[in-house]
């Protein structure tokens, strides 16, 4: 555990590394940045990586790799076919994972892609607990579509239940009766769960689903990408189970299932993603699609230093210090923002600290980019990049996700607790001027479809408002 008690009162959470190979960054001007998010079309994702002093809009890709990873980057076995760097792999996933057949791909996209392509037909349904982005989008190309069975305490961004994102298993076992089989390629269960903050799902919940899968004959797919965080959770949170290795969690969740999937860009520390399972059958389809698609199925997409990389980093995340840094920081920033009023999502979940840009922006309407706004006055008084998590990604009008966010992503030993401490300073300082916060609007009203990376326009000059109050501060 990196948290210290200490002797003045409270507790921090300390790092358990040290540090040996650094990047530096720095802090542009407050007149830079407002001409970098003009440049950007007012979306944090379109700024240059340089234009951000810290960058919390993802973890994915993005996290530290420990010195055994950044050596093991240095022994790949390049060769196109039957690579050693692949059979490692395969035999990491074989004894953490206790999965037979391993397939790698270029990230967690391309995992949910084969596998819809192997399973998922015309008017195909999946459960699952709350859906990802990109395997909603991958089912419906299919012509599949994704079916949320959340309980209703996950659909909030209050509450102290510490596992949000558990199934409603009466809900499941409903549609199970009521829907035939043969439409249902598998049932997906997502740990942790990261539209709805993070937030993690309870293993009693994830045998439940399994024990309903099995009644009824159809197959369970376990999305991993985000299992770190959720395998800490069900460490501290789960009475049951405070008293089992990091490796016993793991293996549990891992045979509750059938086929696991994982973005390595998140878990195992990366760049890069995979499948596993037991049926031969199911790695021979799901093969087919990887070697035509992805690349030669011992790569998969990937490069073979990657792979090594993200075999040390399994490894690395079977150990409790290296997977509670990320849950530890978050709680740290959650429990600091509670302090000073600052909406955020509750409990401190996985990912990031999500603040609520619902209640943040209350003075905004519905239709005006709560959290687009949010996260560019973010980065007008800070340089923090953050993530907007609402209109503009998820269009709540026709999705179930109701809320409004901004993730502060903190990929895991990246930033230090002085980092932290600064982004909950502005942030802070921020909301007790957030009635400067005004609205955004799509840069191009007349276009009907937009992605998250269109360009947004502020409706007046706010931005250059609160960049003056913010001056006026002193604080840079
Ligand atoms: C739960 C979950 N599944 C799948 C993915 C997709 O992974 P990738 O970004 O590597 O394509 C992500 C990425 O954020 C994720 O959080």
């Amino acid at each position: 555990m990196s948290k210290m008690k200490l002797y003045s009162g409270g507790e921090i959470p300390v790092e358990m590394h040290r540090v040996s190979i650094v990047r530096p960054i720095k802090l542009i001007p407050v007149d830079a940045r407002l001409k970098a998010l003009d440049a950007a079309g007012n979306c944090s994702y379109n700024l240059r990586s340089d234009e951000v002093f810290i960058d919390m809009v993802t973890d994915s890709g993005f996290n530290a790799m420990s010195d055994a990873q950044a050596g093991a980057f240095h022994v790949a076995d390049f060769a196109y076919a039957g690579s050693d760097s692949y059979y490692k792999m395969a035999d990491k996933i074989r004894e953490i994972l206790g999965k037979e057949y391993f397939l790698p791909v270029h990230q967690g996209r391309a995992c949910e892609n084969m596998l819809a392509k192997s399973f998922v037909k015309q008017g195909d349904l999946i459960p699952t607990n709350f859906h990802f982005c990109t395997f909603a989008t991958q089912v419906s190309l299919c012509g599949g579509a994704v079916v949320e069975f959340l309980q209703d305490k996950g659909i909030v961004t209050g509450g102290d239940d510490g596992f949000k994102g558990d199934y409603d298993i009466e809900k499941l076992e409903k549609f199970l009766k009521e829907t035939p089989g043969e439409r249902i390629p598998f049932i997906r269960i997502e740990a942790g769960t990261n539209l709805i903050g993070g937030q993690p799902i309870s293993m009693d919940n994830i045998l439940a689903v399994s024990a309903l899968a099995k009644k009824y004959g159809i197959k369970t797919l376990l999305d991993m990408s985000l299992a770190m965080d959720n395998i800490h959770f069900i460490k501290t949170r789960d009475e049951k189970r405070r008293n089992k290795s990091v490796r016993e969690i793991t293996r549990e969740l891992a045979d509750a299932v059938d086929i696991i999937y994982f973005s390595g860009r998140k878990l195992g520390f990366a760049r890069g993603g995979g499948i596993c399972m037991n049926d031969r059958d199911d790695f021979i389809r799901v093969r087919g699609f990887v070697s035509c698609f992805e690349g030669f199925p011992t790569f998969g997409g990937m490069s073979s230093a990657e792979m090594e990389v993200m075999r040390v980093g399994f490894d690395d995340t079977m150990n409790e210090d290296v997977i509670s840094q990320g849950p530890d920081f978050i709680e740290y920033m959650v429990s600091e923002f509670i302090k000073r009023g600052v909406p955020v999502v509750t409990p401190a979940g996985g990912l990031g600290c999500h603040l609520d840009a619902d209640r943040f922006c209350a003075h905004l309407g519905k239709k005006d980019f709560r959290a687009a706004a949010l996260a560019a006055a973010i980065y007008v008084v800070s340089g923090v990049r953050g993530m907007e998590r609402g209109l503009s990604s998820e269009k709540p009008e026709e999705s179930i996700a109701p809320f409004e966010l901004v993730r502060l992503a903190v990929p895991r030993r990246v930033y230090t607790l002085s980092h932290i401490m600064y982004v909950i300073d502005r942030v802070t300082w921020l909301y007790e001027h957030r009635d400067m916060i005004g609205a955004m609007r799509w840069e191009d009203e007349s276009v009907e479809e937009h992605s998250f990376i269109d360009f947004l326009r502020p409706v007046d000059d706010w931005r250059e408002r609160l960049a003056e109050e913010y001056k006026r501060a002193e604080l840079e």
